[in-house]
């Protein structure tokens, strides 16, 4: 019975590491219940939609996980130009997006000056921008803010340290942390998140990123399952239905975890989560989730930025997406946000 746990989300008392670690164990369906009621009195029945443009998937990590892996050599990479990154944002505008995400691998080509210089373009229309290029500066990050950028997604991915590092041959865990305090602290809107169903991990450091994202106060938190990719080196030669559906749970109830200890925060229904279930994003968006980064590049560059596996919306054309999705939402009862959706706004 997880009723008298959730029920003192609702009161002064703290709710233990060892508590949450029972709700994420437990399979009872209450957990989503009380994080969309949570999700409805902290946030309202607003979705916010993020239009995300993939950049570039040229990256120099080797995130063990991830199919941008520098070691892929299977996989065509890219980079779009200046001028296409502007003109995918000034659409997006014009779909009425008042979020524009833009996300890479980590790609040296787009050096301070020039990710100055497409900030301040997209800056010059009506619309919040969102970064999400992982690791950098405590000057670059300083730079980006200066030139306009109003928010940065950088996923800690595990707070299991060893789990971490056995994850990121060569990134270190301290880096990552100063990484997101700097973005604190330069005034960004700073969004975290993990992974949920890596090798190894076990639902205590579930628990643990939880009350991290608590502890560190994040405006936002993204959490999806991990999804195995076949030309990285965590590829075990198959990954079976059962086995997804079980990280999707997993990933779901992390999520709902997530709203009821942050409370007031953004929170994607996460691309992964639909990839792995149909209705993935309108489940999520129904167990505390209130935003949705639909996908606004062009073209074959959605198919070549493969992350994971079966990635939806690859043959999709923007315009075809935020019609699908805003009547999935519409059809939920909710509505979509006119505004640029910060934190308790
Ligand atoms: N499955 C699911 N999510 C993944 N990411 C990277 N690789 C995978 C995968 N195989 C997530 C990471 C990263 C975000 C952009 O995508 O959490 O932060
Ligand atoms: Fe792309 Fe539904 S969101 S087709």
């Amino acid at each position: 019975m997880i009723k008298s746990i959730l029920d003192k989300f609702n009161t002064d008392k703290e709710v233990s590491q060892d508590e949450i670690v029972k709700l994420l164990d437990s399979d009872d369906n209450l957990l989503f219940e009380y994080a969309d009621e949570c999700r409805k009195k902290y946030v309202g029945g607003e979705v916010h939609l993020r239009g995300l443009i993939e950049f570039s998937n040229i990256c120099k990590n080797t995130c063990k996980y991830c199919g941008l892996n520098c070691f892929n050599k299977k996989l065509e990479r890219y980079r779009l130009s200046e001028d296409e990154i502007i003109d995918f944002a000034k659409k997006g505008f014009e779909y009425g997006y008042k979020t524009i995400v833009l996300q890479s691998g980590e790609d040296s080509y787009f050096t301070q000056d020039r990710m100055v210089r497409i900030i301040k373009e997209i800056k010059k229309m009506d619309v919040a921008l969102t970064l999400s290029l992982g690791e950098k500066s405590y000057e670059e990050y300083k730079a980006y803010k200066e030139a306009g950028a109003d928010r940065y997604l950088i996923r800690i991915e595990t707070t299991d340290v060893n789990l971490y590092h056995e994850m990121h041959p060569k990134m270190s865990y301290e880096k990552r942390i100063e990484c997101l305090k700097n973005l604190q602290k330069l005034g960004y809107e700073t969004g975290s998140g993990c992974l949920v169903g890596l090798p190894n991990q076990t639902i205590e450091s579930l628990a643990k990123d939880i009350l991290f994202f608590k502890e560190n106060n994040f405006d936002m938190i993204g959490i999806g399952p991990y999804i195995p990719h076949p030309e990285t080196p965590l590829w075990t030669g198959t990954d079976t239905q059962k086995d997804k559906e079980k990280r999707f749970n997993l990933s779901l109830r992390v999520m709902a975890g997530g709203r009821l200890v942050l409370k007031n925060i953004n929170i994607p229904a996460t691309t992964a989560m639909e990839t792995i279930n149909p209705k993935g994003r309108i489940i999520a968006l129904q167990s505390g989730a209130n935003v949705v980064m639909p996908n606004i590049t062009e073209g074959e560059y959605r198919r070549k930025y493969e992350i994971y596996p079966d990635k939806i919306c690859i043959n999709d054309y923007p315009a075809h997406c935020r019609n699908c999705i805003e009547s999935k939402i519409t059809s939920i009862g909710r509505t979509i946000s006119k505004d640029y959706g910060f934190r308790n706004n």
